[in-house]
């Protein structure tokens, strides 16, 4: 059916009573809010059509009915009053029962205290202790170490302390916290001959800096990582001994550790450092230690932060006792952007801007241009410069001529470290100098920074260079606390810092370069005064300084919640909000909501709020809830590999890089590898299985391909991480990601985009128009398809339906990654299934908003066919084992659904449905 077009003869009727027309009372803006609403629910009504038609010959459904007739299945949905007598007894249920019946209170008085002195050990300790007094390079690191702002208040820490069971410790970034604190509880265990009692664990928020800093703390102890000191992250851990030790690991690391010690009695001393960073972890732990302070009387807890707003966490804690380390630094010299500008002489490209944000900008600017205009300080450029909102865009090139600048009129060898905001800037400021001929390698030493670069190069970045040779160190936040560069005399500051927040009203992620807070801007600038006085640029203007905020926005009242509530549940802490409530600063109810919304679609939590056996998984997985379900459907239909590429590149990162200059060759190769495939998920599982097969040339593979060998390298290691639990579960039958056992139907690419869709749901898009871009939810939000998918080129969809996983927000809604999806993949793993009667035909609708024609008894076999699916899901997830494939009269079960949600030709579409609608 074509819209009805209007014959030439045909007068349009005066009639106000026609249908569609505005009633005759509406008057001005009125008629205008009467035709948007009219059509708003125009699109609406187009949307809610069917989305295509599911038809099955006669024979198809008497085998399916035959299958359904010869395999025998247990009712599974008999009411279930949460005592899950069903499920036959189990090392798994054992303790899914224990997670869903105790609380944490409970669990907390039965866990016993197991730290006992040993006094033979004690005096090996204490020897050891004794003779490294002698070791020359002990003695020579612990002059250095003697020199920090720490050590003077060595002693009352100490004492503080002993006296107290909770000690905030704040100072300057690089005064000795991180590297001395933990120490001074060793040192004074050891000489005390209590060695035996201290084992101490000391949190980070990266994975990064608790590698470098363990690594630090080796060195100053004149030991290898191991002995007294080590480190453990979610991929690598190099442990130090059991008892007088400290290690050093990430908040995620502790939080796993309680899971089965939830008072942890094997830990004397609990450091939880850079709290101030109010990461959503670290903001977690902190509430979770205050539960359990009061049963650990003995443990110490010792709470560390950067100088900012350290008070907050001593009031936390019962105010309690607050020690601030005062810092050694030098003056550093402030400059803001009018002063870059007029020291450089730099000139923006012209660049097409909105003339709306021009306007907006020049009301904020415009008196501060003034004020320096009568001030006559600086030139008439700059003025004009800073007139443009171009001035407030991170500029490389300003970066760039501002360090040929310096370089030229700065004559000592003082290290600059730049701020930047991501990997794609560090990269390209890197590649400018190194290219550009000015920074000879002889001369300077160019150090990129981010949490992604490999860690070997770390350890020079700290180290004095030879005379006449300076450091640039381009990095992210990274190098504002965690990270300290002591001979560093220049600071760059972008001024921007790239967050991710997230919309709770469209349940859009965003990630963008946001400006830094006061509190940033001067930590950043502190960075320059730590060896001699020191020279700080901000690159934005004093105007841009005089607005910024106070703090940055702590991560919890920024982020999604579904992995924060899952772990919340395994470590038995019962009602979220309650929860919620404790933490230092409480989410927004609306973002628990949606949260929670999430987690009961995907069946992880009961309609009242408790773990169900998935979710138990899903929590106990280290990935997000959604690539935790698709990994587990991708072990029961044996296609593990290519699911276990897509979960772990979708939880972590694109390995495809875009270089500078080369977009377009990098997205013709991205097309080659493609292969035609509309996936960017099986674009990543393509990556990730030439990178695997090409063995000792997948660097080449790399570079051919534009991908990131370091990211790949971390993806593998990921799968097999994935793999281990799995297998630890016992739903695989060994830890390798390749093995046959696990790779039945690994070549069946419609299959793994089916599984991807049982994964990735609810998060559906779909197309108005056969093929056509923008997509909506169903909901009716509008989403354009990134640049970077390769999607996004393509003209001709085959399906109207579409998975993705991140929806973000930068200038419009994008989705960044997608799948095409057959409907019966979405029949098949969606939720609200019904069967209904509409408009005179038989429909089946899924989540009430997508539908599809279907005839009835079609309808019938499909539901019956889908609740013993579902009857099979549970089942497996409560009774962990591998799916034997052939042997067992349930994988027949599953030989139908695959073959029903691969046979992407079984659909008919009824293209009438589709008429062109604008
Ligand atoms: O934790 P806080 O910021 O107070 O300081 P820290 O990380 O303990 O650093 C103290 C000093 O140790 C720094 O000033 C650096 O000189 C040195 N350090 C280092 O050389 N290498 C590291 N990986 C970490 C620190
Ligand atoms: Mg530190």
């Amino acid at each position: 059916m074509g819209k009805r077009k209007r014959n030439k003869g045909e007068r349009r009727s005066e009639n106000n009573d026609r249908p569609g027309r505005h009633p005759p009372h509406l008057r001005g803006k009125q008629i205008g809010l009467f035709y948007a609403q009219k059509s708003k629910e125009k699109k609406i009504q187009h949307l809610k059509r069917p989305l295509g038609a599911i038809l099955l010959s006669t024979t198809k459904k008497q085998q399916i009915q035959a299958v359904l007739n010869s395999t025998s299945f247990k009712n599974l949905f008999v009411v279930d009053d949460g005592s899950y007598e069903h499920v036959k007894d189990s090392h798994f249920k054992r303790d899914f029962m224990r997670v869903i019946s105790e609380t944490i209170d409970e669990k907390l008085t039965k866990t016993p205290v197991i730290i006992s002195d040993d006094s033979r050990l004690d005096a090996t300790y204490y020897e050891e202790f004794v003779a490294k007094q002698q070791n020359q390079r002990y003695m020579n690191m612990l002059e250095k170490r003697k020199k920090l702002p720490a050590h003077e208040l060595k002693n009352e820490i100490l004492k503080v302390l002993e006296e107290n069971q909770v000690l905030v410790i704040s100072g300057e970034t690089g005064c000795g916290k991180t590297t001395q604190v933990p120490q001074f509880i060793l040192d004074d265990f050891l000489e005390k001959q209590k060695g035996s009692g201290c084992r101490i664990l000391c949190t980070q928020p990266r994975r990064i800096s608790a590698i470098s800093v363990a690594q630090r703390v080796a060195d100053e102890r004149a030991e290898n990582l191991g002995q007294s000191v080590g480190y453990h992250i979610r991929m690598e851990r190099r442990l130090p001994r059991d008892r007088a030790s400290v290690c050093f690991c990430t908040t995620g690391v502790v939080l796993k550790m309680m899971e089965s010690d939830p008072s942890l009695s094997t830990v004397s001393h609990l450091i939880l450092d850079e709290i101030h960073e109010r990461d959503v972890m670290s903001d977690f732990i902190l509430a979770l230690i205050k539960k359990i302070r009061s049963i650990r009387t003995d443990l110490k807890i010792i709470l560390m932060s950067a100088t900012l707003n350290s008070e907050k966490f001593s009031r936390y804690y019962d105010n309690s006792p607050h020690i601030n380390i005062p810092g050694f630094t030098y003056p550093v010299k402030e400059f803001y952007l009018e002063d870059v500008l007029f020291r450089t002489k730099f000139v923006y490209e012209e660049k097409r801007i909105k003339q709306q944000k021009i306007a907006e900008y020049s009301r904020f600017i415009e008196p501060h241009v003034r004020q320096l205009e009568r001030t006559n300080q600086y030139s008439r450029e700059v003025c004009i410069q800073l007139r443009s909102p171009l001035c407030e865009e991170i500029n490389i090139e300003l970066i760039f001529t501002l360090l040929v600048d310096i370089c030229q009129k700065e004559q000592d060898d003082g290290a600059i470290l730049v701020f930047l905001t991501g990997f794609g800037e560090i990269s390209s400021l890197t590649r400018m100098l190194q290219e550009s001929g000015q920074f000879p390698s002889h001369k300077y030493l160019i150090f990129p920074l981010h949490s992604l670069m490999p860690t070997i190069e770390q350890k020079q970045i700290f180290e004095v260079p030879p005379r006449g040779t300076r450091k640039i160190i381009i990095a992210t936040n990274i190098a504002e606390t965690s990270i300290t560069i002591d001979d560093v005399v220049y600071v760059i500051d972008c001024g921007k810092i790239k967050v991710t927040g997230f919309n709770v009203k469209t349940n859009t992620d965003i990630l963008a370069p946001e400006w830094v807070s006061l509190a940033n801007a001067n930590q950043r600038r502190g960075r320059a005064g730590r060896v001699k006085p020191g020279v700080c640029f901000h690159l934005f203007s004093k105007a841009r300084n005089m607005v910024l905020e106070k703090y940055q926005l702590p991560e919890i009242l920024r982020t999604r919640l579904e992995g924060v509530i899952l772990t919340a549940k395994v470590l038995q802490l019962g009602d979220i909000s309650t929860f919620f409530q404790q933490l230092i600063d409480s989410p927004e109810p609306d973002a628990v909501s949606l949260a929670l919304d999430l987690l009961k679609r995907l069946n992880a939590l009961t309609g009242d709020e408790k773990l169900t056996p998935l979710g138990y998984h899903l929590a106990k997985l280290p990935m997000a809830p959604q690539m935790g379900k698709m990994i587990l459907f991708g072990a029961i239909f044996s296609c593990l590999d290519p699911i276990l590429s897509v979960a772990a590149t979708l939880d972590y990162k694109d390995p495809f890089q875009l270089p500078v200059g080369k977009e377009k060759e990098a997205n013709l190769m991205k097309l080659e590898l493609s292969d035609g495939i509309k996936s960017d998920h099986l674009l990543f599982h393509e990556a990730l299985k030439g990178f695997e097969r090409c063995g000792n040339n997948s660097r080449q593979f790399c570079w051919r391909y534009f991908l990131s060998y370091h990211t790949l390298k971390q993806l593998q290691d990921m799968k097999k991480q994935f793999m281990e639990y799995l297998h630890e579960m016992n739903f695989v039958p060994n830890s390798d990601p390749k093995s046959p056992e696990c790779n039945r139907n690994s070549q069946n690419l419609s299959l793994i985009k089916a599984i991807i869709c049982a994964g990735l749901y609810p998060n559906i898009a779909i197309s108005k128009v056969l093929g056509k871009k923008p997509v909506w939810t169903p909901t009716m939000q509008k989403l354009n398809i990134h640049p970077k998918s390769i999607l996004a080129e393509c003209r001709y969809f085959d399906t109207n339906i579409l998975v993705y996983y991140r929806k973000v927000y930068s200038n419009s809604d994008y989705i960044h990654d997608c799948s095409l999806i057959h409907p019966l993949p979405v029949i098949f793993f969606g939720d609200n299934f019904q069967g209904m009667y509409e408009e005179g035909r038989h429909m089946i609708t899924i989540n009430e908003n997508l539908k599809f024609v279907c005839t009835e008894s079609t309808t019938s076999i499909i539901k019956e066919l889908r609740d013993r699916f579902n009857w099979f899901l549970e089942y497996k997830i409560s009774h962990p084992g591998p799916v034997i494939w052939g042997k067992e009269n349930e994988t027949r079960v599953l030989d139908v659904i695959m073959e029903l949600i691969t046979c992407e030709d079984l659909e008919v579409y009824d293209d009438d449905t589709f008429d062109d609608y604008d």
